[in-house]
This record gives C-alpha cells, structure tokens and sequence, in this order.
C-alpha cells in the first residue's frame, strides 16, 4: 500500500511562501490548512492566496478547510485547480450532497472528523468520498500533541475501506513525528499531515523521506 506525506503549511514562513513550497518540493502533496476564526480560534487565508499557492505550488493541494459552511464555500476550492479538498463533518449541511458536488468540478472530496466525531456514519457512506481525515489533535494549531485514542477510528475504517474494494485514503492530521507516523500507519492510516515535523527540520525533504520510511515500516496489514 503507498504511503503519502503531506506537509502543512501552516508551518511555514508565511511571507516567504513560494521558497517555503519549493523546499517540499519532493512531498506527495501540499496541505494548506484554511481557518475561519469561527470553525477553530485561528486564522489562515482564504481563496485568493489559496490560488496563488496553486499556481506556484510544485507539488499539488491537499486542502483541508477548518470553516463553517463548506457547504457554501467548499466548491470555490475545487474550481480554483485544488487536487483534493476537505471540509469537516461537523461544519457540513449536507456531507454527501457536498462530496458529490466537489467531484462532479474535479477535486477529490474528503471529510474531516474532529478527535470527539464518531466515524460509524461514514463506516457506511465511503464510497461517497476520496478521502477520510482523522483528526488527531483538536484543529487549530500545529504542534500539539498526537492523541493516541483515536486510533480506533482508524481501525474501524481501514477494515471498512478493505470490505469495500473501495481506493479511499485514510488521512492523519495533528502531532505527526517519526515516532508517532509508525502508530498512525499500524492502525490503517495511509496519508500524513505533518506541519512542525518537516518544517522545523533542518532538511525538509530529509524529514519527508525520513516520514515515509517510517510509515512504510510499520503499515498496516490486511
Ligand atoms: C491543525 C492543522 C494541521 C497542522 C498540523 O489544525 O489542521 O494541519 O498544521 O500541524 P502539526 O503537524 O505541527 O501538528
Ligand atoms: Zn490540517
């Protein structure tokens, strides 16, 4: 099973974005982490410096949107070029109705599940989406600590996914190191969000290598 690495860059130099793109220029894809003030107590950017990292990017978008009413706001994302775009559970009218609608532009769609969301409804509804994201830390902030029980979670659905035949990506976010990649891999994740990993390494593509093997070593078996 292949193994992704996608850096945040949530922790990067924000008035210096295009050297900070080009420094994870070996990643799978870049996650940019876009924060209301409203869905989480932060804020990032929204559209109009999402697509100039679009169009610098080397590698393609993963975005994962910490907003209120992605029902609303989701699509612009996806027509703006975005590979994959993710929108919270908890924030969505209507989760399926807004999956179908990002495929139908072109994007991947995912749903992203906040640490407290259970994940039976989805267990039903995968073949709905492109991609599950399991929050591993309360969105909002880089460089907080991994929070090893949700890992069930990720049990739960990579037996769902294997079932299926389905080819959804199970996804990481929060609290993402070397140590605890190998815990995330072991219980089903195939997709890693690392933000404070990669960018306060020395060598960025180093720490994205460095990532991989170590979610290579310890993946899941089915
Ligand atoms: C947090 C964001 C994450 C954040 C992860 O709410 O969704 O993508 O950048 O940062 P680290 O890897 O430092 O926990
Ligand atoms: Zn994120």
């Amino acid at each position: 099973m292949p193994v992704r690495v996608n850096p945040s860059i949530l922790s990067a130099d924000f008035v210096n974005m295009q050297s900070e793109l080009d420094r994870i220029a070996t990643a799978d894809l870049v996650h940019v982490d876009v924060m209301d003030n409203h869905f989480v107590p932060n804020l990032t950017f929204g559209p109009q410096m999402v697509e100039r990292i679009q169009a610098v990017s080397p590698v393609p978008l993963d975005v994962h949107l910490m907003i209120d009413d992605p029902d609303r706001w989701a699509p612009g994302y996806a027509e703006l070029g975005a590979y994959s775009v993710t929108f919270h559970a908890e924030a969505a009218a209507d989760a399926v109705a807004l999956a179908r609608r990002l495929r139908q532009i072109g994007a991947r769609a995912g749903v992203a599940l906040k640490p407290g969301t259970p994940v039976e409804p989805y267990l039903e509804l995968l073949a709905e989406f492109d991609q599950v994201l399991v929050m591993t830390v309360e969105p909002g902030f880089g460089g907080q600590k991994f929070m090893h029980e949700v890992m069930p979670k990720l049990t739960a659905l990579r037996e769902a996914v294997s079932r299926s035949g389905l080819d959804v990506w199970l996804q990481v976010d929060g609290g993402v190191t070397e140590e605890t990649i190998a815990i995330a891999s072991e219980a089903g994740a195939d997709t890693f969000v690392a933000g404070s990993s990669v960018y306060n390494a020395g060598d960025p593509a180093e720490q994205i290598k460095a990532l991989r093997a170590a979610a290579l070593a310890s993946q899941h078996r089915h």
